[in-house]
This record gives structure tokens, sequence and C-alpha cells, in this order.
């Protein structure tokens, strides 16, 4: 007999006679109830054993983390909160697991324990209920795109460009470690390299992605990207997922509006596919939330905050009126803020970033127009000759979620910009190729992968919304 989901099984509209499924006990009470759990679904299905007629060395391995086999009949539930349950007939120790060494006991572990746990981790409630929302995140990102036409492209991982120019990328080569050859001057000879140059992790598939906009019309890449920033910070991992659409006659305004639909979408679809799992991470906060001042309290609910994406615009400001805010502010009582923003130009700390977004406005914010000088060498610079057409979507609690721009698309003023930064034109001779050949407006942006799934489970740290995190810390697994 092939074994049913307790998914489709807690789904069920009728008792069944006969059914089988398989899975992981969470738990074992009285000798006779197991709370079986096969990642299918947040809720376990109660199964009845009968224990006097069960060997006591089967009733002796039904543990938590024992992987089980059960056959019986499907029917009503008198426990609470539950249709069904399974009478069991017959039950197989699949795998045992040590009650006394199995790391994932019963009882609440931290966030902490549970990342030296990331192998483990994941048969826990809220680490399943997790990755389920992450899943479906990530189809419904396709979803959206594919819905509206858009190219999936493939950029490289392995590539020499540095699309972002800040440097903070992975070497990549192919050379012994020990033993790298060296030229004259007794630098890397790097010509020696399998890919005949210096390579490295990409940090984002932008500049490629430019290129397959500017002849498929409008791309998306949805990929893993690397960045060798040394921030031991709750929102940023070494490895993430990025996606990055590019859309060619896009201008800014449109950019920010493609945006805000593209969010709005994947939220609403994670509300409409994944109930039961942000309920349950719902409830997880609150009950979270319990152990705060009520100062600190959050205001809404998860669904609430979700719900409220739903129905409310992004506030849309130039970063030079951000800045007339953040002057006048006095964010508490006694201090300002720890990094002054007294003077245009500097760039935004979280810290302001997130008091535009929580404290003054709250809702989400598209801060743009940025002072050319914080930002990357391929934005379209303005009339005012000190401001590029950028954007970053601000959401409370993550705060920088969307980085994005309208790029340069003039030959003669990317060109000057790249000298002015020391950027190699010779080395980027494919991506002025874009300019040199049909070149038009264009805008894309990059969405965090991970801080999105942070926002919309409500986790707090960025390590428990990926399966193996990357850290400056830990990349055990
Ligand atoms: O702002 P960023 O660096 O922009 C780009 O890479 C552009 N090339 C995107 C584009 O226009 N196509 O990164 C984009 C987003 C950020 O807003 C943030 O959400 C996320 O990527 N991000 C990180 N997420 C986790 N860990 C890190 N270290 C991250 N760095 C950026
Ligand atoms: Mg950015």
């Amino acid at each position: 007999m092939r074994h049913t989901k307790v998914k489709d099984l807690l789904n069920s509209t009728t008792t069944l006679a006969e059914v089988n499924t398989k899975g992981w006990v969470r738990t074992f009470r009285n000798n006779q109830f197991i709370a079986l759990n096969d990642g299918s679904t947040i809720n376990n299905i109660q199964c009845v054993v009968d224990f006097e007629n069960t060997p006591d060395e089967t009733l002796k391995k039904i543990t938590t983390g024992a992987a089980i086999s059960v056959t019986g009949s499907l029917v009503e539930s008198k426990g609470a909160g539950q249709k069904y349950e399974i009478k069991v007939s017959e039950l197989e120790i699949l795998g045992d697991s040590d009650a006394e060494k199995f790391p994932m006991q019963p009882k609440k572990h931290s966030l902490e324990f549970l990342r030296e746990n990331a192998h483990l981790r994941v048969r826990t409630n809220a680490f399943g209920a997790i990755m389920r929302v992450r899943s479906v995140l990530s189809f419904a990102v396709h979803s959206y795109f594919q819905q509206k036409g858009f190219v999936y492209v493939n950029t490289p991982i392995i590539t020499g460009a540095d699309a972002e120019g800040a440097g903070e990328m992975f070497q990549v080569t192919s050379l012994p470690l020990d033993n790298l050859p060296k030229n004259e001057d007794g630098n890397i000879d790097y010509k020696k390299d399998f890919f005949g140059k210096h390579t490295n992790l990409t940090v984002s598939g932008q500049l490629e992605g430019e290129t397959f906009a500017m002849a498929l019309g409008q791309i998306y890449t949805f990929g893993p990207t690397f960045r060798a920033e040394n921030s031991n910070t709750s929102r940023h991992l070494a490895e993430f997922w990025m996606i990055e659409p590019e859309v060619a006659f896009n201008d800014l305004n449109d950019n920010m509006d493609l945006a805000e639909d593209f969010i709005r979408y994947v939220i609403k679809y994670a509300l409409d596919h994944c109930a039961d799992d942000l309920k349950f991470l719902e409830s997880r906060l609150l009950e979270e939330e319990k152990s705060k001042p009520q100062a600190e309290r959050s205001e809404m609910t998860l669904l609430e905050k979700l719900n409220f994406v739903l129905e409310n615009n992004f506030k849309r400001i130039s970063y030079t009126e951000a800045i007339d805010i953040l002057r006048n502010s006095t964010p508490n009582k006694k201090k300002k803020f720890q990094y002054s923003i007294d003077e245009w130009g500097a760039d935004l700390q979280s810290e302001h970033e997130r008091y535009l977004v929580e404290k003054h406005f709250k809702c989400p914010v598209i801060l743009f127009d940025y002072p050319a000088k914080i930002k990357a060498f391929y934005m379209r610079l303005n009339e005012d000759g000190k401001t590029v057409r950028a954007m970053d979507i601000l959401f409370p609690g993550i705060g920088e979620i969307v980085g994005g721009s309208q790029r340069e698309e003039r030959f003669e003023v990317l060109v000057e910009k790249m000298k002015a930064l020391g950027i190699s034109e010779e080395e980027l001779w494919w991506y002025l190729d874009t300019r040199r050949f049909g070149s038009a407006v264009h805008s894309g942006f990059g969405l965090g992968f991970e801080r999105l799934v942070l926002f919309v489970t409500g986790m707090t740290n960025i390590r428990d919304v990926i399966p193996f995190p990357r850290t400056p810390m830990n990349a055990e697994f």
C-alpha cells in the first residue's frame, strides 16, 4: 500500500478503513498517543497505539525523532483541534532514535542552539514552517514574473565583473593554493588560471542581466549571490539569494511600481498558500512578545503586518527629503542618532532607515534620488549632476529589502563615471556594448530573498530563514 501524506489525511473528507502513513515521532504520551509529523504540514496527526497488543520492544522505540510507518483506520478524533486520527493496527519502526541523545527534544530550544544544529532544526515546528514558506515564496517569485512574460536568466556564478564596485568578492581560482604561480612583479599570475583571468563569485547578476534585457525586453534572475563583507549582523549573509528583474524602457517610476506590485503579489501568495504555517508563526511570535515589556511589543500581529503591506501604498520620498526629516528628528528623548546625519551626502545607516519606516512614516518607504557619491557607477545621473536615479525600499523590522535604479544609458556619461572611479573600460567592454549598440532607458532592482522571508515569517535573524547559513562565523554544514 502506498503511504498517504499527513496533510492529505487531515484534509480527508471521510473516514477511511485502511491507511498507511510514514513520518517522524514528535511526542509519545501515555504509551498510547503518538504525534506524527511528515513535513507535509505544520500539523501532526495523532496515532493511537493499541499498547496492550504491541510488544514492549516496539513501544520503547517510539521516541521523539524516530521514523515510523503506521497502518490503521482513519477515524474521527475525540481530541480537541483535530478532525481525524489514526487508530493504529500495525506499527513499524523504520529508524529508531536514541531519546537521550537526539538533540531536538520536545521542549523549546533557543534559536542559537538550533543554528548549531542546522541539519536537525528543520525537524522542529518553527523551522518546518519557515522552510515551507520559503519554498512557496520562491515559487511565487517565478509565478509573478512568468505570468508577466519575463524571461528567467541564469547569470554566471563565477565572473570577472564586480557589479557593485564594492570589492566585497570571494576570489575563485583553479590554481593550487599552496603553489600559486607568480609573474615577474611577484603577483599571482592569473593568466595561468583555468579562466585566464582574475575571477570571483558573483555579487549580483545585474550587469549580465542588463545585456539580456536589452534583447529580451524584460528578464529576471533568481540565484545565489556572495558577499565577502565581514558584517556580523542579523541582516547579512555571505551567501544569499537575490531576485533581479531588469526591464528595457522602464524609468525609475516604472521600476518603483514594478517592485511594489511584485512584493505585494508574493506576500499575498504566501498568505493564500501558507495559512497554517503563518498562523503558527504568528502564535509563536505572540508567545515571544509576552516576555517583553509592553512598550516593546509590536503593535501588529504577523498577519496584520502582512495585510498592512497589501493594503497600503509605500511612501515615496527623495533622499534629500529624508535627510531633512532625520535632521529634525530626535529618535529618543536624550540622544540623537548614533551616526550623525546632518550632512547632505552621508549614507543612511540602518538606524536612520528604521527610524523613517518604523517611527516616522510607519509604513514601507521607497527612498529615491540618492547622492551619486554613495551609489554604484551604473546608476543614471540626474540633471542636477549630483544625484542618481537610485531607489531603496525600506521595510519595518528589516531596513533595506530592495536596492535598484534606472541605469545610465548614455555611453559617454557612463564611461566618464567609470574613469572617475577607476573602473576598467577594457574589462567591462561587453557591458559598454549595450550602450554602444541600441542603448535605451532601462531599470531594475535586486530584492534580497532572505530579507523577504524574514519579513513574511516574522523572524528576526537572517540565519533562521536560510537552510544552511553562511556567515563569517559559520559555514560548517
Ligand atoms: O543593494 P544591493 O547591493 O544591490 C545590488 O546588488 C544591485 N545590483 C541590484 C540591482 O539593481 N539589480 O543588493 C540588493 C538587495 C539588498 O537590498 C538586500 O535586500 C540584499 O540584496 N542584500 C543582502 N541580503 C543578505 N545578505 C547580504 N549580505 C546582502 N547584501 C544585499
Ligand atoms: Mg543596497
